[in-house]
């Protein structure tokens, strides 16, 4: 395996090059809206959703090419529901990515745009994956709905916003990160794995690879939202506590929330013995995201 900066820098550089080449140009018309969507995705996220796409596919013995557009879908996904989420009636922030967030720049009726045709992009995108036997693409459609819709990002979202000041039980912290972050991320690898034609006893592997590592991925954000820099993060940190978010430091501590973590990564380590050596580069991958400091 070579070096993982390297790894994730090259795979940026193909998972960029697809989406620039998916992404209507920003002379297509309506330009402003084309520029607002490419605005927030070329800003220079760290295209963690992607590479886990990637990665389980060829963790089930496919090849990256095939789950490109699927990784693209996840990103734009991913990116739209930033966009909303920096919105002044969500979170309101006003940097994402090291930029002035979309709103800032185009206005609040232009970013909102923008977040709904990624969202229609995304799913434009799944269909465009090569057709495999096991996972046709209404399948795959059907999975990023799942996730997209209320019972997951979208309702983890609203969970997230009526928590506000409120000082949550712990099951119902989980409810809101599980559903806002980790089935995204699990969506993630199980379309790279679809890609691959994996079968029912992968694809459950790495469902379960994807909720351990996607719920310690949003305690790790919630951790550096106290402890880094916004210059560090990209992103306004303190955010949290100023608006008296529920998150795992204000209800466990920071030390407890980083032993979360840590024991949320080796249950998602555990998850993929199946895979044996074939999974060497996602247990990379979740230890990374375990370890990050942006
Ligand atoms: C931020 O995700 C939002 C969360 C779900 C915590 P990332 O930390 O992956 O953001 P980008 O894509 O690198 O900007
Ligand atoms: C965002 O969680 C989750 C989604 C965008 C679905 P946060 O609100 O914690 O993300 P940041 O910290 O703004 O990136
Ligand atoms: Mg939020
Ligand atoms: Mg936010
Ligand atoms: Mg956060």
């Amino acid at each position: 395996m070579s070096d993982l900066k390297e790894h994730l820098a090259e795979r940026c550089q193909l998972v960029d090059a697809a989406l620039n080449r998916f992404i209507p140009d920003a002379a297509t018309r309506p330009t402003n809206l084309h520029q607002a969507m490419r605005h927030s995705v070329f800003a220079g996220g760290k295209r963690l959703r992607p590479i886990l796409c990637l990665t389980a596919a060829e963790a089930c013995g496919g090849a990256v090419n095939d789950a490109i557009p699927n990784a693209c879908a996840v990103e734009c996904l991913h990116t739209y529901s930033l966009i909303h989420d920096d919105l002044p009636c969500m979170d309101d922030d006003d940097m994402r990515r090291g930029v002035p967030t979309c709103h800032k720049v185009y206005g609040e009726a232009m970013a909102l745009l923008a977040g709904d045709a990624l969202q229609a992009l995304a799913f434009e995108l799944v269909t465009k994956t090569p057709m495999t036997t096991n996972h046709p693409a209404a399948v795959m459609v059907l999975e990023l709905a799942r996730t997209a819709g209320s019972l997951h990002l979208v309702g983890g979202q609203v969970a997230d916003l009526e928590g506000e000041g409120k000082k949550l039980p712990l099951e119902d912290l989980r409810f809101i990160h599980e559903g806002k972050t980790a089935a995204l991320l699990t969506t993630s690898v199980k379309l790279g794995a679809m890609s691959a034609n994996a079968s029912m006893e992968q694809l459950q592997a790495l469902h379960d690879f994807g909720m351990a590592t996607g719920l310690a991925f949003q305690i790790i954000d919630d951790i550096l939202d106290v402890t880094q820099t916004s210059e560090k993060l990209g992103k306004s940190a303190g955010k949290d506590v100023a608006s008296e978010k529920s998150t795992y430091p204000a209800l466990m501590g920071l030390e407890a929330s980083r032993e979360e973590a840590r024991r949320l990564t080796e249950v998602s380590h555990r998850a993929l013995d199946i895979f044996g050596d074939a999974s060497a580069r996602l247990r990379q991958l979740s230890d990374y995201l375990l370890n990050r400091d942006y």
